[in-house]
């Protein structure tokens, strides 16, 4: 059986004091109420990875995840943050190629090949997001986008490599929108992914990997989407700042 994750993504919100009640509060609950085996993954704004990090402490099922990380190892890159850098304040996930890094921040394929690579070297398990805009979803060519960009920014990795990377698929049109997959279009585009997967680095390696969903769930409809066969968690934004709707979540996982 797949371990499930439910991680977080706070995106930009939250002051340092506020990320930190956030923190324990979610801690806190997932010791006193969470008996089952679930990976839960807070990612929070770099400000706080270190105050976030004590707070999680030596927790086996509380991790803490960076939301973006830069493709090169040091040097003169303004404004980025490294791979070493967020491991020495105790970091050990980082999200690669969210939709809103791809569209705002223009970061391309290539480039986040590039930072899977770079957060692999240092032992940081990538969440790599991948998922269709809703034109794309519209002409029925959503299977299509997806694997295009799995192959674009996985493919090169060896078999080794690829056990350590945890996918993320979010249809961006489900994304802060309220309106969320149905668990059939959820279940179908995983089982797709799954089955690329296979084709390239064989079953074992597609039965072993982790596929998460992520777009606008919530504690009511997270329980339906996790049932599914190919969906081994979540990537949750509006939903993991409110403590008690993240619970939900964790629960229903
Ligand atoms: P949402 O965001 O849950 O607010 O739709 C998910 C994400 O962007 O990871």
């Amino acid at each position: 059986m797949r371990q499930k994750i439910v991680a977080g993504n706070w995106k930009m919100n939250t002051t340092a004091e506020e990320g930190q009640k956030l923190a324990s509060e979610i801690i806190n609950m997932v010791k006193d109420e969470v008996n089952t085996n679930v990976q839960v993954v807070l990612s929070a704004p770099f400000t706080h990875l270190q105050s976030v990090s004590k707070l999680v402490g030596g927790s086996k099922n509380v991790g803490v995840a960076a939301q973006n990380v830069s493709e090169h190892e040091s040097g003169a890159y303004t404004g980025e943050i490294s791979v070493s850098m967020l491991k020495s304040v105790g970091v050990q996930w980082v999200i690669i190629g969210h939709s809103e890094r791809r569209e705002y921040f223009n970061e391309t394929h290539e480039q986040l090949a590039k930072k899977v690579d770079a957060a692999l070297k240092g032992d940081l398990t990538p969440i790599f997001c991948c998922g269709e805009p809703l034109e794309i979803r519209e002409k029925d060519q959503h299977e299509a986008h997806v694997q295009q960009q799995l192959k674009d920014s996985l493919f090169h990795l060896s078999e080794e490599q690829i056990r350590k990377v945890v996918i993320a698929y979010e249809p961006v049109w489900a994304i802060g929108t309220g309106k969320t997959a149905s668990s059939q279009q959820a279940q179908d585009m995983h089982k797709t992914i799954r089955q690329q997967i296979a084709s390239k680095w064989g079953e074992g390696v597609a039965n072993d990997i982790r596929i998460l969903y992520g777009g606008s769930m919530k504690p009511d409809n997270a329980k339906e989407l996790m049932d599914q066969p190919d969906v081994d968690g979540g990537l949750v934004g509006g939903a993991s700042l409110k403590s008690r709707d993240f619970m939900g979540i964790i629960k229903s996982a």
